[in-house]
């Protein structure tokens, strides 16, 4: 079982009560709104929790996802996903969620500092990548606030099928001497 704590968060594994937690922003078209992912049912988040209570940190292949507890009250408020590429492990792919309502509090950029910083130093990670709609400019925000570099302006590479058009996309790119948080990143690992 990983754990890491932030002052605020516990980052670990998707547990059964979290359903109703996740069903607030997994259907929250706002929330979806630059990603490719359908709204949750019931049954898919059910699947979704259980599918993701056991992983493992070093799933290689597979988008992992971690859920971010409050730890003041233990409410699930988001998630962070992070994919080891197939054909280079040591480069990760990461993405993430938080409830609308608990937004711009420094919520994504805790969790997704903290998991980075593990990811560093207990996985031998050489590199973090993430791909962001031009327009979603929270995302590359908190991105921006950990250190990433804007590296690559896709144009055109995304079909939005809400809007039905194509839109351009940037990749972030975040070696471990970008990143703005003093090490060791200030969390726990238990
Ligand atoms: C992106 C997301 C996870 C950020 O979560 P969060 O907990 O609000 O993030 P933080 O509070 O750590 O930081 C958000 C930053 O974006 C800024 N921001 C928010 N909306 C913005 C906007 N429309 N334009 C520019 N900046 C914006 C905030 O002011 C804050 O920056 P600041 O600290 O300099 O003020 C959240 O907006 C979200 O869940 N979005 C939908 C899912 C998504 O698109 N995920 C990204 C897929 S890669």
């Amino acid at each position: 079982m990983m754990n890491i704590e932030t002052p605020r968060l516990l980052l670990r594994w998707f547990q059964a009560r979290d359903l109703a937690d996740m069903l607030e922003y997994r259907t929250d078209p706002e929330v979806l709104r630059y990603q490719t992912l359908d709204p949750f049912s019931r049954e898919h988040a059910e699947e979704f929790i259980d599918e993701h209570s056991r992983n493992s940190l070093d799933k290689i292949g597979a988008w992992m996802q971690v859920a971010i507890e409050r730890k003041s009250d233990g409410k699930l408020i988001g998630d962070l996903a992070i994919h080891f590429q197939s054909e280079e492990p040591r480069i990760v792919e990461m993405g993430f969620n938080i409830n609308r309502r608990l937004q711009g509090n420094g919520y994504a950029t805790e969790a997704a500092t903290a998991l980075i910083g593990f990811l560093f130093q207990h996985r031998n990670v050489h590199k973090i990548s993430c791909l962001v709609d031009v327009r979603n400019a929270a995302s590359f925000r908190v991105l921006e606030k950990i250190g990433f570099k804007r590296e690559a302006h896709l144009r055109k590479s995304y079909f939005d099928a809400i809007d039905g058009d194509w839109f351009d996309e940037y990749i972030y790119g975040l070696l471990p001497e970008d990143i703005n948080a003093p090490k060791p990143y200030s969390n726990k690992i238990k």
